[in-house]
């Protein structure tokens, strides 16, 4: 156990700790009809994740909320009482995972244990999960869980078919203990949903309308991340910059950052996942004005090809998102661009791929998660025929990629020599290896010979490069 103020520190063998807000545990609960009993008495729980770091953070979310209802963490599905599965259904190939993983307690259908799904998987199947796996009890979206404490009262009166499947809500999911699973990096999801209507994408069906959380509370909760010794939050939302204040405050975005920045302890504000649509100047003046808000940007394009882009429903053509990037670029600070491309959406022909790459070229993206199209139940590019052969899209992919490795080879390049600011994240097994984030996100793994840097700001020497990362040495 590491000593921080207010932490408690549990190391399950898991390869990351994770915390136990000790004071918010001991502190009212949040729901008046749960009553706290002592660890484990309830039974012990099992919780594995798939998918973005919204379902990472949900996840933190419903841990919080069992450990403070009385059940107890375990690393084993066999160790469990309760086996929850948090899903991601954004491809065929993550919601398959589900299925599989539900499919080892086929045999012994359960053995007693309560199983649950949570999140994508479960609102796009609903209730047709207990009929594939009848072992099934709990079939949960991520737009219900703040009736979670209520489903999980139902479980233990032994209902074995539990469902929340609505997504007409205005609620967005609280709990009063969120067990955070990185100690130097709080995630903090500011809207949940999406009101966008990308024509291949299942969020706005999985997660359900767009709701932001109130600036008051979003600041009570960076306040106490910042007194448990966090300083680096990151604010989440699928299209976190469509955030609309609910409150009478009405901040915008880019205030939020600001007042999020101003808070005693935050030494880095990160947000993610832009929509460029929404992409404000007044963001890029917050990032100038404010150094701790962070210098980068995750501004998906997803085509090149304005053709494709209307066909994807992204509300912006090629040229628009191009000034959206000038308008970045222009900053007097200069920001760090990520992004995330799909290849072979129905109909994309070579031309308009190559669009894709040429648009790669004009921008210089810092980084990027690149996808083959994989239709969706209900979404509306379903009914257009999926006409790129997996092998063509996977073409499509390795040029697309080759294409970046070399723009972030001589973008790296470039860097040598220069002096970064690195969050200590993670230590080598290797001596005096260690590695961290900037504030543009870029990772660097680096020597020193200090004995202990976990967790804090060291000046970092880029002293090599290659396309997929940096390396550097501490410079004292
Ligand atoms: N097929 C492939 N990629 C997809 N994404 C979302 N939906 C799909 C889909 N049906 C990608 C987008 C998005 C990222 C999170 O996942 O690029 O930005
Ligand atoms: Fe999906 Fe588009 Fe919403 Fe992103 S903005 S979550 S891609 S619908």
């Amino acid at each position: 156990m590491r000593g921080k103020a207010g932490v408690l520190n549990c190391v399950l063998g898991m390869s990351k700790p994770f915390d136990i807000e000790l004071e918010r545990l001991t502190g009212p609960v949040a729901y008046s009809e749960v009553q706290p009993v002592p660890d484990g008495q309830r039974g012990t729980f099992f919780l594995e994740t798939f998918g973005c770091q919204m379902n990472d953070h949900d996840s933190e979310k419903v841990a919080g909320l069992l450990l403070s209802r009385g059940y107890q963490q375990v690393e084993t599905p066999e160790a469990a009482s309760m086996i929850l599965y948090n899903t991601c259904s954004i491809r065929e190939k993550a919601a398959q995972k589900v299925f599989s993983r539900l499919g080892e307690f086929r045999e012994k259908q359960g053995e007693g244990k309560v199983i649950g799904v949570l999140g994508c998987v479960a609102q796009q199947e609903g209730e047709d999960i207990f009929k594939r796996a009848p072992w099934v009890s709990l079939v949960c979206g991520s737009a219900s869980y703040s009736k979670l404490p209520e489903m999980l009262a139902r479980l233990e009166a032994g209902n074995s078919r539990v469902t929340g499947l609505d997504t007409d809500t205005d609620e967005t999911f609280e709990t009063e203990v969120t067990r955070r699973d990185n100690p130097w990096r709080a995630y903090l999801t500011i809207i949940e949903g999406c009101d966008k209507a990308c024509s291949y994408c299942v969020v706005p069906f999985t997660r359900g309308p767009e709701r932001s959380r109130g600036s008051d509370l979003v600041l009570r909760e960076v306040r106490q991340l910042a007194e448990l010794g966090y300083s680096e939050v990151q604010l989440l939302g699928q299209t976190v910059n469509s955030y609309a204040d609910p409150t009478a405050r009405k901040m915008r975005f880019s205030e939020l950052l600001l007042a999020v920045a101003d808070v005693v302890g935050i030494r880095r504000v990160r947000f993610t996942t832009s929509h460029p649509s929404d992409f404000t100047h007044d963001i890029v003046e917050a990032i100038e004005r404010e150094p701790k808000v962070c210098d980068h940007v995750h501004l998906p394009v997803q085509s090149g090809s304005t053709r494709v882009l209307r066909a994807m429903q992204r509300t912006y053509s090629r040229e628009e998102y191009l000034e959206k990037i000038a308008m970045i670029r222009a900053a007097k600070r200069p920001i760090g661009i990520t992004t995330d491309v799909i290849v072979g959406f129905p109909g994309e022909t070579e031309a308009e791929f190559e669009e894709t790459l040429s648009l790669l070229e004009e921008v210089q993206y810092d980084s990027m998660f690149s996808f083959k199209y994989s239709p969706r139940p209900n979404t509306p590019s379903l009914s257009m025929s999926d006409s790129i052969s997996e092998e063509e899209k996977g073409q499509r992919l390795a040029v697309l990629q080759d294409k970046q490795r070399e723009i972030q080879a001589a973008k790296h390049a470039r860097l040598l020599g220069d002096c970064f600011e690195v969050l200590v994240s993670g230590k080598s097994r290797r001596e005096n290896q260690w590695t961290g984030y900037t504030t543009s996100h870029r990772m660097i793994n680096f020597t020193s010979q200090a004995r202990e840097l976990l967790g804090t700001y060291v000046q970092v020497r880029v002293t090599g490069a290659t396309s997929n990362g940096l390396v550097g040495e501490h410079a004292v």
